[in-house]
């Protein structure tokens, strides 16, 4: 027994790590393969007029008419079938065997109201509007994957769903996507973001929460107007607008464990318009969030005691709206531990072991949230940095520029950890 038992333990160990071998070896092929393909100049070529076009003429949420038009003809001269309207312009092609797995990969399509200050030749046509968050570039790879995936169907283990997304950007796209059941029966989902912080051929991630759960509020504080040379006649609400701003401030440095990340920011207030007028009502509104629910949950709650409880202190009345049909709040971004490590592993051997990164979390928000609420899902980003190009802007920047070099990476990226998931979960179905 005192023998059998080690041999049996080693036996197993041994066995699991040559089959680990030989799985990353096949998958090393594969990304290899797939990441050859896609640098090919034609594919580079059609990839890169693509995003092109996408960034030139650039659309709000749920406003992708154009756009979903531009990825159905792509898909319809790949030959690739799809589903659409899935929530209002969103586009869900499959490519593959039609059966379990179902593995996705998601792109999302909307621009940001912003005027473009970069000038190049496929500027946006577009004034007031740009696609200074990458969305074009989503949208190009994941028809880059397409084409990658759709070349090599035959050696699809299941099922590829490729969903092009609408209204990332504060619409809580992908929660109508889910509801539309764009999604239905999906085993496992990843998402791609442009990182312009990290240089070009770099990937970044990091295991369990990434993003933050985010939340909107506006609130009025109603008072009593009157001369500012008579304060007693009146209800200050620019007193106790002010106070109020103050206090909210306290709950995360006064109620919230240090070593929990949790952020109320007020973004706007507008009150008044005379020197010696004192106003009827004060508006104000901002986010909060937090990396759990609970944390989010506590915050909602005591950001509207605060606000209608040092509204009475002042004798005034205050009204807090949470927004939460038009400015949903989202969830935490988590990425599942499993997805986490098969796209780290599947990217490392396509960008070299010391191109992939630690994510450190951050305290924005992503709707892809939702989707990693409903079913095992992995976010990572991918670096778009050149110097040489300028494209080291932040997102959201009106000088925000890519290297197009990373859109071949993009698109074998997808494809390769689409493929190899299929090739790794098959036998479980
Ligand atoms: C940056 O872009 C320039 C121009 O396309 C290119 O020559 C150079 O090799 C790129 N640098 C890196 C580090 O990729």
């Amino acid at each position: 027994m005192a023998i059998f038992v080690p041999y049996l333990l080693l036996s197993t160990f041994l066995y699991q790590s040559s089959f680990c071998a030989l799985e990353t070896h096949f998958e090393s092929d594969l990304a290899q393969e797939l990441l050859i393909s896609a640098k090919d100049p034609k594919f580079f070529d059609w990839v890169k007029r693509v995003r092109r076009q996408v960034h030139q003429y650039p659309e709000l949420g749920f406003e992708e008419h154009r756009t979903s038009q531009l990825i159905r003809d792509e898909l319809d001269s790949l030959g690739v079938q799809y589903k659409w309207p899935v929530a209002k312009t969103g586009v869900v092609a499959s490519i593959g065997s039609g059966d379990q797995p179902f593995f996705a990969l998601r792109a999302d399509m909307d621009a940001l109201p912003l005027q473009e200050l970069v000038d190049w030749e496929y500027k946006s046509m577009i004034d007031g509007k740009m696609h200074a968050c990458g969305h074009d570039s989503h949208v190009a790879m994941l028809l880059g994957a397409a084409k990658l995936l759709q070349a090599r169907r035959e050696r699809l283990k299941g099922t590829v769903k490729l969903v092009f997304q609408p209204g990332e950007e504060g619409y809580a796209g992908a929660y109508h996507l889910l509801k539309d059941g764009g999604l239905d029966n999906v085993n496992a989902i990843f998402g791609l973001h442009v990182m312009p912080s990290l240089p070009t051929g770099t990937i970044a991630s990091r295991p369990g929460p990434m993003l933050a759960g985010t939340g909107m509020f506006s609130a009025a504080i109603k008072g009593k107007g009157g001369h500012a040379s008579s304060p007693h006649l009146g209800r200050d609400p620019i007193v106790a607008a002010s106070l109020t701003i103050a206090s909210l401030q306290q709950i995360v440095s006064r109620e919230t464990d240090p070593l929990e990340a949790r952020v109320v920011t007020v973004g706007y207030i507008e009150g008044g318009q005379a020197a010696n007028v004192i106003p009827e009502t004060v508006k104000f509104g901002g986010t909060f969030r937090s990396l759990t629910s609970e944390g989010l949950s506590y915050l909602q709650e005591r950001i509207k005691e605060v606000i209608e409880m040092q509204a009475a202190v002042h004798q005034c009345s205050a009204i807090v709206d949470f927004m939460e049909e038009k400015q949903m709040p989202h969830p935490v971004m988590v990425n599942d531990e499993a997805v986490y490590e098969h796209v780290k592993r599947v990217g490392k051997t396509l960008v070299g072991e010391p191109n992939f990164q630690l994510f450190p979390v951050i305290m924005g928000g992503e709707d892809f949230s939702f989707y990693s609420q409903r079913m095992p899902a992995a976010m990572f980003v991918i670096g778009t940095k050149n110097e040489t190009l300028k494209s080291d802007q932040p997102l959201h920047s009106p000088y925000f520029f890519i290297d197009e070099e990373a859109l071949p990476i993009g698109a074998s990226f997808h494809a390769a950890v689409a493929m190899s998931y299929l090739d790794s979960y098959a036998a479980e179905f």
